[in-house]
């Protein structure tokens, strides 16, 4: 595993200024059916409305300097819902993949998704494959789309792929270190979620990046996700510049440690 997504190395942060901006963001976009009940419209209705503020948030990513925003779009419990909402909702995915991507490359967003695809359809299926490679060499932002994905299920991908390779001999039992589980999940490569943010006022992680998320700063905003705008993002951004990130340590080693790099610097 790389040593830059290890929780024992805070990660290093872009600096804005004063401002510590975060590597990466987690976003449970949660508020959607409730902003159009809100307004007497379908529930569909803040779908739709929350792709846009999904534009917002990741235009204003970018400008700042982050580099990963992963964001919740459909969870492996979300198939519960009615099959109207359901079936919906795959179609906005199918539409707004279409016509979101092209201009996320023009941006030099690279986009992801993670979760159990196979649960969708083959268009639609054949539609992510087809946006993960057209935006594969991109090097500004990273945006990963969590769809069918669940933090159980992806435990248990990691734990099915450890098992296999003791099944084959090339790993032993007692070997197994929390590394090797990392390396057999979603965004092994990229540096852990700094940031999470729950929009819709629930303070909750809905099986959101359960194993990700062990140190991960967490920030919880009543505002409906259609109503997420930029602004709103900065106030969480502004928060996230506000805490002291110990890992496990006294706030005075933290301390130390920074006026030590600090020193390294101007030396
Ligand atoms: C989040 O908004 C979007 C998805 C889960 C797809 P909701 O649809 O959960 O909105 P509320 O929580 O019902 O308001
Ligand atoms: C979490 O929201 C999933 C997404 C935002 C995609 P939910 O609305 O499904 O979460 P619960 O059911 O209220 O916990
Ligand atoms: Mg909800």
């Amino acid at each position: 595993m790389a040593n830059d997504t290890s929780p024992d190395t805070p990660s290093p942060t872009l600096s804005d200024g004063e401002q510590n901006i975060p590597r990466h963001v987690a976003i449970i976009m949660d508020g959607n059916g409730r902003w159009a009940e809100k307004r007497h419209q379908p529930r569909i209705m803040g779908h739709r409305a929350g792709v846009e503020a999904v534009r917002g948030v990741v235009e204003g990513c970018s400008k700042k300097g982050v580099e990963v925003l992963t964001l919740f779009a459909f969870s492996s419990e979300n198939w519960r819902r009615p099959k109207q909402e359901v079936s919906l909702l795959m179609e906005l995915f199918m539409t707004a993949l279409g016509r979101e991507v092209k201009r996320l490359h023009k941006n030099n967003v690279r986009l992801r998704v993670i979760g159990d695809i196979k649960g969708f359809n083959k268009a639609l299926q054949k539609r992510i494959a087809k946006a993960q490679t057209l935006t594969q060499e991109n090097t500004g932002l990273t945006v990963v789309v969590a769809a069918n994905y669940g933090g159980r299920w992806d435990i248990t991908q990691a734990a099915k792929h450890l098992a296999a390779q003791v099944q084959a001999g090339e790993l032993s039992v007692e070997d197994i270190t929390p590394e090797h589980m990392a390396d057999g999940m979603s965004l092994a490569d990229l540096p852990e979620p700094d940031l999470f943010i729950r929009t819709g006022g629930e303070s909750r992680i809905s099986n959101f990046l359960l194993w990700q998320l062990a140190y991960t700063e967490f920030y919880f905003s009543d505002i409906l996700w259609p109503d997420f705008n930029r602004d709103a993002l900065d106030d969480a951004i502004a928060s996230f510049a506000t805490r002291q990130r110990r890992f496990g340590r006294t706030g005075q080693q933290v301390e130390q440690s920074k006026a030590n790099a600090t020193l390294e610097k101007t030396c």
